[in-house]
């Protein structure tokens, strides 16, 4: 089995349709340039069913990028279906990815259809989508809540009618890593070959990223993701988790991506200025706080060497530079190092006055200000 894991980005699909996320056509074809820049294998760009917005962004996605393959969502019916196929006409690598849900409490309250039913429509949406592409994907919603002697049926069904993906959702983000990779693990060897198994993690419990890892390590070769983590509720597994994941601890975690991490922040950003809201600021890999440092021994370590208190360096993931955060938990080495920064060369009686005055200003607030603590110099200097 290969361990190259194919990443399937879904920020235009799952991600746009969760609140304060929804994006115009152009933004979603601005937001695809910088998926293709970074090296995503699929782009999720839409559910042409759902609306004209997300028809006209399908078309238009297809359109603008030439090497990656495109995907558009349809529930298992022949309306969704041919909507799909219809938005991807333009596409140079299409997919179409056709989803129902299999768990009993989906069967019973939402769907309101027998067991046996549900397996008939998504074999019937396969073999249709099949007539319009070869990449088509099948995911049984609701996975991880489903019974596993029946999703072991349905999967085998959806490939025996030509999917060549099959993704079981964690769509309610119940699962737990160690569950997670027994039910992948399961798939994967009842489906060998025959098809890529691929998970879709959501982080009702904040476990997407732990789910999506051990569903790699289970035997899962895609991971479906998006940017910052949005979607859904609490949102999906974030790519640069996952990626940066498998990237820093390839010694326990031996799987590559395609993904040129220096363009994470980028895309990050691009999206945040796009949508309403950015990641928190102590948001893995990309959160504002990420590379920044302010107790005092922190910054003795990272002014002595970076790997003291860093994992990876910035830059690998488009971070410009670390940030001394110049606070209250600082200490006298960051200080004299800010100060040299901004020009001034303290001796130490004049670094300790300095020092004075700046421990009894950042008890007083939440940080201090370059321009404060040029004030302080000034002040030091001139008395
Ligand atoms: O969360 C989910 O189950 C989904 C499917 C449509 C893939 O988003
Ligand atoms: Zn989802």
């Amino acid at each position: 089995m290969s361990n190259r894991v194919h990443i399937f980005d879904t920020t235009l699909r799952d991600g746009e349709q969760s609140p304060g996320c929804s994006m115009s056509v152009e933004e979603k074809v601005r937001m695809a340039r910088k998926l293709l820049e970074l090296g995503v294998d699929t782009i999720e760009a839409g559910f042409p069913i759902a609306s004209d917005g997300d028809f006209e962004a399908v078309i238009a996605v297809s359109h603008e990028v030439s090497n990656v393959e495109v995907a558009a969502l349809a529930r298992s019916c022949a309306l969704d279906v041919e909507r799909a196929a219809r938005a991807l006409e333009h596409a140079r690598k299409p997919r179409i990815h056709t989803f129902i849900a299999t768990s009993d409490i989906h069967l019973k309250y939402k769907l309101k259809k027998s067991r046996q039913q549900v397996l008939d429509e998504a074999v019937m949406a396969v073999e249709l989508a099949r007539r319009y592409c070869a990449a088509v994907e099948f995911s049984a919603e609701d996975a991880t809540r489903t019974d596993p002697d029946y999703l072991e049926q349905v999967s085998l069904a959806v490939v025996a009618a030509g999917a060549s993906t099959v993704n079981l959702p964690d769509t309610v983000g119940y699962s737990t890593p160690d569950e997670h990779a027994a039910l992948i693990g399961r798939m994967t060897y009842v489906l060998g070959d025959s098809a890529i198994v691929s998970v879709h993690c959501h982080d009702d419990l904040g476990l997407a990223t732990a789910n999506s890892l051990a569903a790699v390590q289970a035997g899962a070769r895609q991971v479906e993701c998006t940017i910052n983590g949005i979607g859904e509720r609490a949102g999906n597994c974030a790519l640069e988790e996952i990626v940066m994941a498998l990237k820093i601890r390839s010694d326990r975690l031996p799987f590559t991506t395609g993904i040129h991490t220096e363009h994470l922040y980028p895309a990050s950003r691009l999206l945040s200025e796009m949508i309403s809201f950015g990641p928190q600021p102590n948001k893995a890999i990309v959160g504002e706080n990420a590379f920044a440092h302010e107790a005092g021994i922190h910054q003795d370590g990272m002014l002595k060497e970076p790997t003291t208190y860093e994992i990876m360096d910035p830059r690998s993931v488009g971070v410009p530079e670390s940030r001394l955060v110049l606070g209250k938990h600082s200490g006298r080495h960051a200080l004299n190092q800010r100060c040299e920064d901004l020009g001034f060369s303290l001796t130490r009686e004049q670094l300790g006055g300095v020092y004075m005055q700046f421990t009894s200003l950042a008890d007083r607030k939440k940080g201090v200000r370059n321009d404060e603590i040029a004030a302080i110099v000034r002040d030091v200097l001139g008395g």
